[in-house]
């Protein structure tokens, strides 16, 4: 079939342009683009009250709208406030007010915590016994920071005196302890919780108030006094609480004339490997530690160089120390340093 240019619909679509109209009376009638009630358009449009009552009703709808958005504004303008707190702290912010609440909660769960698990050794409410006192002021005023307390229970009592022996145990589950660091967070904010602030006593388990036999709520205080500063004079907390080398050390507990050996640490080797001292009498040990950030010690042990005779601490070095020896008998015994026993020990002879 060929194509016929100017046949109809065989025309190519170029070629039909323009659209032709359709004849005029095949034009649809006009639609109804906007209808009103009968009685409207009865009358031919709007009679005078429909359109006075059309305006009333407009200037109602302006004055809700009003309304709705003043009390937008309103309720934002005091949540700004209730958030932030007022001018002048005239109130206290929200934000800070939780923040205080959980710190108190905090403090009340580190009590517990500290009862079940420090007051054996600690004393219940700090005072010492095994382990050192926690509630004194001039420590808690600059050694127990909480920094160094969470050093402690991450490390164990080790950390403390560099004691490898410790009693104190690890806390921190992170280092095989039994307590997770929102337990240690408690406890550091119970040890550090100011004395001016009467917290509740929870029970453990129900997390209760505990009442006491007349029915009172039992309380407690925390320790630090956040008034408290060190006399001018004081001198400072030492970082061990045995003292720089503690009381065994002390050249003080030594009698005057008493033997004093020397021994010097350096390159974790001892400088000698014999020392004589005599018998059943008090001598001491001058020990000085050239190595710079490595812990020694002079310990004493009989010659299976395991049994430990004379316990002393470790210093870090460089310093310098003087351990007292009360007395000995007669004998040869090995000195070692306990935290590199195969590089640095010697023999001891007493008598
Ligand atoms: C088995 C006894 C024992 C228990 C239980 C114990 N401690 Fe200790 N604690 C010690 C000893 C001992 C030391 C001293 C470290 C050393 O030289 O051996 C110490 C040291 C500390 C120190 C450092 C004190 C200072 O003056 O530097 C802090 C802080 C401490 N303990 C907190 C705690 C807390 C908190 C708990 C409970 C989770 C606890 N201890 C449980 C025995 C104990």
């Amino acid at each position: 079939m060929t194509d016929q240019p100017g046949q109809g619909s065989e025309r190519s679509p170029e070629q039909r342009l323009p659209v032709p109209r359709p004849p005029s009376d095949r034009v649809p009638a006009k639609a109804e683009r906007f209808t009103a009630p009968a009685q409207i358009q009865a009358t031919g449009g709007l009679t005078p009250e429909r359109a006075a009552k059309i305006v009333r009703q407009s200037g109602n709808a302006r004055w809700v709208a009003f309304l709705g958005v003043s009390i937008v504004a309103l309720f934002v303008i005091i949540y700004y406030f209730y958030e932030t707190g007022l001018p002048y702290q005239l109130s206290v912010p929200r934000l800070d007010q939780q923040a205080d609440a959980q710190q108190v909660t905090s403090i009340e769960r580190g009590y517990n915590l500290f009862q079940a698990n420090c007051a054996r050794c600690h004393g219940a409410l700090g005072q010492g016994g095994i382990g050192p006192v926690l509630n004194d002021q001039a420590k808690l005023f600059a050694h127990l920071s909480p920094a160094y307390i969470k050093n402690v229970l991450t490390v164990g009592g080790r950390y403390v005196c560099g004691n490898p022996a410790s009693k104190m145990p690890v806390w921190a589950d992170t280092n095989g302890g039994p307590l997770n660091y929102i337990a240690i967070q408690d406890l550091i904010n119970f040890i550090r919780a100011p004395s001016t602030y009467e917290f509740v006593v929870h029970d453990a388990l129900l997390n209760e108030p505990v009442l006491d036999a007349q029915g009172h709520v039992v309380t407690f205080k925390g320790w630090l006094d956040p008034t408290f500063k060190p006399a001018p004079d004081a001198t400072t907390v030492p970082n061990c609480y045995l003292g720089d080398g503690g009381p065994v050390a002390s050249q003080g507990a030594l009698p005057s004339g008493a033997t004093i050996l020397e021994v010097t640490a350096q390159g974790v080797k001892y400088d000698v490997t014999t020392l004589t001292a005599p018998a059943n009498t008090a001598f001491g040990i001058h020990f000085t530690n050239k190595d710079d950030a490595t812990s020694h010690d002079v310990d004493i042990r009989k010659t299976d160089g395991t049994t430990v005779v004379v316990d002393n601490p470790t210093i870090n070095g460089p310093t310098d120390t003087t351990y007292a020896i009360s007395s000995l008998p007669a004998g040869t015994y090995t000195f070692i340093c306990s935290v590199h026993p195969t590089l640095m020990s010697g023999t001891l002879t007493v008598k």
